[in-house]
């Protein structure tokens, strides 16, 4: 692992003295570089673990969930830590589909900013939401009961934005949610202008449920580290959103599709990998912190991604690149991640590849919204701390006599 572990107290003996004679360090200190191994707090939400493969919402296994319930179902469930009742659910759903639609505000300011060739969807995502909360009212109230509001809208309201600049971008208008659909089946709807295929609604479906929530994440960390400092929800998911955005991340499951591309054929994967090994670079869509295995997520979308007769082609590579990655690196716990089979699926319904990472933070807001009012109960700003390696008492030089 390239997990660097520095003991200061180490450091401190090989300097000369000038440290330990300026402060009184707490000399037992360690650097884990990405936070590897620090616990944040307690949680009910979800449990990974990462030994055995099994990812747990609120105790129920997630492939129970993805085979069974919906996203709504599953939001209230991260939130309130039970499966809701028929009552429990028509109240959720009703609430949800009254908030589905986007503030004309927002549309406007998405068609003036929004640069075909240049401006990614998720920063266009992370605007919006930062827009949607401009125009929320008591936003620093943050009470269970208005933070639960304004979470909800968000759930609501994402996927219109999505299917929005999805449409502005092809250079169509957006479409109006309808209430009479599902959250996904709404999704889609407003994606394509048409009410979707049965197969698409449960692609879309599982796939957003097995996004949903992922324990203390980058992206969930960061949620929680802005939200921890008594700010504003909406700025929380906003900070959540550009974490999530990177390659290292969320972002990952549109590079791979690029690299599926490049790589054309089956023929091709070895030599790709091959390429990869040799210049030492990661390949995207495989290893993670928790897991040294299988992720569960995984084998769910790879089960569902096999059955796309028009995807079959890309399938294919899939799977042989699935096969000898972990042939090369599964002694090490490198297997392949959520982000790997997922492309394949948004590729079907239709998403452009930069659109990939947008669905990902609509179905991760309900994880994000769920562990932000946990941990408010308890609530505590983040505070590490780093380790000072520069020089003490340096002696100031005038501009004009610096070199
Ligand atoms: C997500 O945390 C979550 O829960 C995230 C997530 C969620 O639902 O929220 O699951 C979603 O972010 C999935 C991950 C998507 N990212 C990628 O697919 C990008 C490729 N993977 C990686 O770069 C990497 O595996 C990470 C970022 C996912 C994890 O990074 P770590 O834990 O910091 O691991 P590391 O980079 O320190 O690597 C440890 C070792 C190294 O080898 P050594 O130097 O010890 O010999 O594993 C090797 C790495 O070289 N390694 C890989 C690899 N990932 C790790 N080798 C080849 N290919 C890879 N993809």
């Amino acid at each position: 692992m390239s997990k660097e572990t520095t003991i200061v107290s180490q450091q401190l003996s090989t300097k000369e003295g000038a440290f330990t004679a300026e402060f009184e360090w707490p000399v037992t200190l360690a650097i884990d570089k990405g936070l590897d191994g620090a616990v944040t707090n307690k949680s009910k939400v979800g449990y990974v673990d990462g030994d055995k493969g099994r990812l747990i919402y609120q105790g129920y296994p997630v492939e129970t969930l993805a085979e069974n319930a919906n996203y709504e179902e599953v939001a209230y469930l991260l939130i309130f830590g039970k499966l809701p009742n028929e009552a429990e659910y028509a109240e959720f759903d009703s609430k949800l589909k009254a908030q589905r639609k986007m503030p004309i505000e927002v549309v406007k300011i998405m068609d003036i900013i929004y640069d075909h060739k240049h401006s990614h969807p998720m920063s266009l995502l992370r605007t919006a939401v930062s827009v949607l909360g401009v125009l929320q009212k008591n936003v620093m109230d943050t009470s269970r009961e208005n933070e639960l509001r304004m979470g909800m809208h968000l759930i609501a309201s994402m996927p219109t934005v999505i299917a929005a600049l999805h449409r502005l971008r092809l250079g169509l208008k957006p479409v109006e949610p309808d209430i009479t659909l599902s959250h996904v089946e709404n999704f889609l709807y407003m994606l394509h202008g048409k009410k979707p295929a049965a197969l698409d609604v449960k692609l879309l479906e599982i796939s957003m449920i097995l996004h949903a929530d992922h324990g203390m994440n980058a992206s969930t960390l960061t949620a929680m580290a802005t939200s921890a400092s008594l700010s504003d929800l909406y700025s929380s998911i906003v900070g959540a959103i550009g974490s999530l955005k990177g390659p290292l991340h969320g972002g990952a499951n549109e590079v791979v599709l690029q690299e599926f591309l490049k790589i054309k054929s089956i023929a091709h994967v070895t030599e790709y990998v091959a390429g990869k090994v040799a210049k030492k670079e990661k390949i995207m869509g495989f290893g993670h912190r928790i897991y040294k295995t299988y992720d569960p997520r995984a084998a769910v979308m790879k089960k569902y991604a096999s059955k796309l007769k028009e995807e079959v082609e890309m399938f294919k590579i899939a799977e042989v690149l699935d096969k000898e990655v972990v042939a090369k690196y599964g002694s090490k716990g490198i297997y392949p991640n959520v982000d790997f089979y997922s492309g394949i699926i948004y590729k079907h319904l239709g998403f452009e590849t930069n659109f990939f990472t947008t669905i990902f933070a609509a179905a991760r807001i309900s994880g994000w919204l769920a562990r932000i009012l946990e941990y408010r109960a308890e609530n505590r700003i983040f505070r590490p701390r780093d380790v000072y390696i520069g020089e003490f008492n340096k002696e100031f030089v005038e501009r004009k006599k610096r070199v």
